[in-house]
């Protein structure tokens, strides 16, 4: 049978995420690294869609490239109606400000402010005044269940505490999409069982597309979309509910 280069199935109408071909390859000097080897990928509104495979498989590089931090080599990426592939860096800037969170391993909050500062930096870069800005943090960290801890800092806040401020600094901006790496890779099982449920619990809420890069098969079992890399392509699928 022959299999044109346009084999790859049209895209769903309602897909949220559409990705095409896309390749990524890192070069450095003389050694070159091929990331992504053509990742076709379709994702509706309000999935929670969960990316599992061995380390270097190329999870991270695929959310680097769903919010334009870095340039694919090739193929299309287009995320709630922009084109990443050929947009200016002042459109990527203003795609990840305005319809983009992100939850990182770490947490990345800024040490020196405390919980409610931290969730609202978001609106604040959009131009919101503290005044907006702060009831509508406190609401976030009201649904994370930290309201009482809004002037702690990240030093007073558990690990747990902190993915939990950080889960509310990603949604406060109301993005159409969520990335998280590796976002329970440095919680113990029983706080990465409950931020997995809240993650959950805040995409069926806000109807914000959830895509998670995990090492942790728990996740799994609460995705609506599961799909498995290696070697820099998407090798399996499969939609648990
Ligand atoms: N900035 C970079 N420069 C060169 N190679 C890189 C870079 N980032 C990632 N890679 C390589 O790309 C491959 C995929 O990495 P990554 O996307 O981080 O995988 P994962 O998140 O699944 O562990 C790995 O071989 C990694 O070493
Ligand atoms: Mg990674």
């Amino acid at each position: 049978m022959h299999i044109s280069p346009n084999s790859a199935p049209e895209t769903q109408p309602d897909s949220l995420i559409h990705v095409r071909g896309l390749w990524k390859t890192y070069r450095r000097g003389q050694v070159q690294v091929e990331a992504l080897r053509g990742v076709d990928l379709d994702i509706p509104p309000g999935a929670f869609v969960v990316l599992t495979g061995p380390s270097g498989s190329g999870k991270t590089t695929l959310l680097h490239l769903l919010c334009g931090i870095d340039h694919p080599t090739a193929g299309q990426i287009r995320v709630d109606g922009q084109s990443l592939e050929h947009a200016s860096e002042a459109d990527l800037t203003r795609f990840r400000r305005d319809r983009v969170g992100f939850i990182f391993q770490f947490y990345n909050l800024i040490p020196a402010l405390n919980a409610l500062d931290n969730v609202i930096l978001p609106l604040l870069a959009k131009g919101l005044a503290w005044k907006k800005a702060a009831p509508r943090g406190q609401a976030m960290l009201e649904l994370v269940g930290l309201q009482a801890r809004q002037r702690h800092k990240p030093g007073e806040l558990s690990g747990g505490e902190q993915q939990r401020v950080a889960i509310a600094r990603a949604l406060v901006a109301q993005p159409a999409i969520v990335l998280a790496d590796e976002p329970t890779g440095d919680l113990d099982s029983t706080t990465a069982r409950e931020v997995i449920q809240l993650m959950r619990q805040l995409n069926q809420q806000s109807g914000a597309t959830f895509l998670l890069a995990t090492h942790n098969l728990e996740i799994c079992q609460v995705a609506t979309h599961h799909y498995e890399m290696s070697d820099g392509l998407l090798i399996a699928k499969s939609t648990p509910r």
